[in-house]
């Protein structure tokens, strides 16, 4: 511990993260700070031009109002996200969002990401909400235009710098602690309001992928539930923890699907060829009025498929050539301009991975398939916590203050920990916000916490910072002290290594929190006996034992995983009903209650103890 020094930073605002969201913060709360003489600190464990969920690239921007144009208005679009999330969703959020979404999407325009138009200059839609992009660089060019704000304004911005928690000073939050993964630097940030970014989480359940393929999974293996683990020990309350996302994917490589549903117009089918979709409609009467308003909410189109894999009726499929084929019909009379649009939707259907998703067309590639001669397999994925998709899972916070809304208790995204903001998969119940509503609420959240830290203007007292750099260190002394124990490093009875650490929980969570494995079914025996695991194994986090600074992130990683997988499993138990099924079946309560549970499932963790409650839905619109 003595080779790791002590670096104290002193800040007016701490951004957490460098994601969509916080570029949005980072761009927004740098030009309020530099105008009021605030001073802005981003910390990112990684390097915001290729971290998070786009490091990678896209292919659509998910959230596009055309406002302006009279294409939607923003009740449509609270409309379509409360029946998507079989009616939770915090209305007022989704609104906020969708008023400053077209702008965020015009900003990025203006930075340079290029967006597809058609002749007459307008955007080409994927679906009815979804604009597609050339996106392989998009992060690069929206982390370029957060990283330039930072830099004009004369602010700091940390790379590879990893948050472990939060620090508080009683009910305010007051900084956040973390390590360098390539200096000997431990990190305290002292700051009036807190930002944090930091993304949703996977591999708390077992992926699907082994071996070699063990990190690739659909959601980025780098977000491990550190805002989750950031909120909820800093007390603030939780919503929607049950709502987690599992999405249909092309399987192994989780290449996307949206464009070939919304796009190219495909059908998913069984092995023996039936459209799940139309063979098992019936089955929707049972999920009213959700399964028969349109369209179908996410977690329906999942369940219908699944029930066919339950069956035995699998590899379920995409009808790629079908599609393609369909979709060149028109231009059959004329085989030199049916053969353009062919190749034209071929390099589309490709372009569409390696936008995104390269693995995928590597794995197409070494697979053999050409998707306009024969179809490809799709499956449902491993769930995850990523309240900006499909999923809704997040901190409690603040509605904005110019709305008609009961849940408002001063700055607009602030937790119910004062000081304490989030946005992105931050914050939940305000599902469907993507790329770009999420970095719309981030520019949000960081103007607001410009404005908490403009009138809050003591800097909070951050503590004997000696104790946290001995628990942040204490996998690695531990590691050190009982290396020459055993022969095997790996094995020793002393120490638990963060992989092994990972694969016990992943198990605990497949098997009774309705993973992949138990066909995602659960019911409350098997969720109290995973919970009896769980405490079990958050016993042994404290004899973690870490090699070096990159060992001890994944110490770090993996205890943010334990405590979202514990909210998880928690926040279903107190759910005594099956809402979402395709995301999760409970088979004890198999069935979906409208009148008990139409309602929001929060909690509050502190000073060590649970607290679940209820609280109300309300409308915005009809
Ligand atoms: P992220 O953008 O994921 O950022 C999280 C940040 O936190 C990263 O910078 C990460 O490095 C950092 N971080 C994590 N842990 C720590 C820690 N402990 N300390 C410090 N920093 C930390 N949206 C669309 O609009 N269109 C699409 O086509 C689309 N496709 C998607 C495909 C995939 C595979 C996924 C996973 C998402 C997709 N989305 C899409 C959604 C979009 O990517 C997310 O909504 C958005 O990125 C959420 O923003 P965020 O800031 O909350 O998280
Ligand atoms: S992505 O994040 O990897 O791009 P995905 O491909 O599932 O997600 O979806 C992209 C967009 O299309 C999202 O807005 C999603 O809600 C929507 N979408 C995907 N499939 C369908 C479908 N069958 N019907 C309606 N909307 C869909």
């Amino acid at each position: 511990m003595e080779n790791w020094e002590t670096v104290q930073v002193t800040t007016d605002v701490l951004i957490c993260g460098g994601g969509m969201s916080a570029c949005g913060a980072a761009v927004e709360a740098a030009y309020w700070a530099k105008k009021n003489g605030l001073k802005v600190t981003l910390v990112d464990k990684a390097t915001p031009v290729r971290s998070g969920a786009v490091a990678m690239g896209l292919s659509a921007i998910n959230e596009y109002i055309g406002y302006a144009a009279g294409e939607n208005t923003l009740e449509d679009y609270v409309r379509y996200v409360r029946q998507d999330l079989m009616g939770i969703s915090r209305e007022d959020l989704v609104y906020n969002i969708a008023r400053h979404v077209d702008s965020s999407v015009h900003l990025f325009e203006k930075w340079g990401l290029p967006i597809w138009t058609d002749e007459n200059g307008k955007y080409v839609r994927e679906g009815r909400w979804q604009v597609m992009i050339n996106g392989e660089s998009y992060k690069v060019i929206v982390a370029e235009a957060a990283l330039n704000a930072m830099a004009e304004a004369g602010f700091e911005v940390y790379e590879r710098v990893f948050i472990v928690g939060p620090i508080m000073d009683g009910d305010r939050i007051a900084g956040a602690y973390g390590f360098s993964t390539r200096e000997n630097k431990f990190y305290v940030f002292n700051a009036k309001a807190v930002y944090a970014g930091m993304g949703g989480a996977v591999h708390v359940f077992r992926p699907r992928s082994t071996g070699e393929g063990l990190g690739r999974s659909w959601y980025p293996p780098f977000n491990s539930g550190a805002t989750t683990y950031f909120t909820l020990t800093a007390g603030a309350e939780q919503t929607c923890q049950e709502i987690r996302f599992i999405p249909v994917r092309f399987k192994d490589a989780y290449g996307p699907v949206g464009a070939w549903f919304l796009l190219f117009k495909s059908r998913a089918t069984s092995a023996v060829g039936g459209e799940y979709m139309a063979v098992r409609k019936d089955e929707l009467n049972n999920w009213a009025p959700y399964g028969l308003a349109k369209p179908i909410p996410a977690n329906l189109r999942n369940y219908l498929g699944m029930l066919d894999t339950d069956e035995g009726l699998g590899p379920l499929y995409m009808e790629t050539a079908e599609a393609i084929q369909n979709l060149a019909e028109a231009y059959k009379d004329d085989q030199k301009a049916f053969k353009k649009k062919m190749k034209e939707l071929e390099s589309e259907a490709w372009e569409d991975f390696l936008d995104m998703t390269v693995s995928q067309a590597i794995l197409w590639a070494a697979n053999n398939i050409y998707p306009e001669q024969s179809r490809s397999e799709i499956a449902a994925c491993e769930p995850y916590f990523i309240g900006s998709h499909s999923g809704g899972s997040g901190a409690w916070v603040s509605g904005p203050e110019d709305l008609d809304t009961p849940y408002k208790w001063g700055y607009g995204n602030m937790t119910t920990v004062k000081g304490l903001f989030t946005a992105g998969d931050g914050s939940g119940a305000s599902s469907h916000k993507f790329s770009s509503g999420s970095h719309a609420e981030g520019r949000w959240a960081g103007k607001n916490a410009v404005k908490f830290a403009l009138e809050n203007a003591d800097l909070p007292s951050i503590g004997d910072v000696e104790a946290l750099k001995e628990a942040t260190f204490a996998p690695m002394k531990r590691f050190e002290e009982n290396k020459g124990y055993t022969t095997d490093p790996n094995i020793n009875p002393n120490y638990i290594r963060p992989m092994q650490f990972m694969f016990r929980l992943q198990k605990l969570m497949d098997e009774y929190a309705g993973g992949v494995s138990s066909a995602f079914k659960t019911s409350i025996a098997l969720l109290e006996r995973g919970l009896e695991l769980l405490e079990m194994l958050k016993e042994d986090s404290e004899k973690l034992g870490a090699e070096t600074a990159y060992e001890l992130e994944r110490c770090w990683e993996n205890i943010h995983r334990m405590w979202q997988a514990e909210v998880h499993i928690r926040t279903i138990i107190f759910r005594e009903e099956t809402r979402w099924p395709g995301y999760y079946f409970r088979a004890d309560t198999p069935k979906m209650d409208e009148e008990n549970w139409k309602v929001f499932a929060n909690c509050v963790y502190k000073d060590g103890n649970w607290e679940f409650f209820k609280r109300e839905i309300h409308a915005l619109c009809d």
